[in-house]
């Protein structure tokens, strides 16, 4: 083999073993483009940002009053729960919507005017606290306010 042949082989190999790594460079780049237009996406979607004194939307009044309540999947980590104050339709009761018994979701039963756990009977009055069993603990609330058409919670 001469020199010629010989560099032209050294030439075609490190192009070769350098190739994958390109490929990698650039199928990083591509991921990094995707995550950042995913994170403008869900931004975007976002829930509204918490108000200075702590409370976050999460609903309109006009979903309250179409549906009995408003529930929302995720708040402050636990699943959300809203209804009307039974005794003042002015105001609105926010509950982490986990039965005390065995974390089941909750339904507002406006009929009887309690929160009805369907997975062991448990029942909870308006203010949450426990009227049948095997719940002991009462249902955990949430400050919660009207302001306009909009319903603010404050987690914690
Ligand atoms: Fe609600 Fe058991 S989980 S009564």
């Amino acid at each position: 083999m001469d020199r010629r042949t010989f560099l032209s082989w050294v030439g075609v190999g490190t192009l070769a073993s350098s190739l994958p790594m390109v490929i990698a460079a650039c199928t990083s780049s591509e991921t990094t483009e995707t995550s950042s237009s995913t994170e403008t996406d869900s931004a975007a979607s976002s829930p509204p940002a918490t108000t200075a004194d702590g409370f976050t939307e999460v609903g309109k009044l006009a979903d309250l009053e179409g549906n009995g309540s408003v529930i929302q999947e995720d708040f402050a980590g636990a699943p959300l729960l809203v209804i009307f104050n039974p005794d003042d339709k002015t105001q609105v009761v926010a509950f982490k919507n986990q039965c005390t018994h065995n974390q089941c979701p909750v339904d507002w039963n406006a009929e009887s005017g309690t929160l009805d756990c369907p997975c062991h009977g448990s029942k909870y009055k308006a203010d949450g606290t426990v009227t049948n069993g095997p719940a002991k603990e009462p249902l955990p609330t949430y400050e919660a306010k009207i302001e306009g058409d909009a319903i603010l919670v404050k987690a914690g």
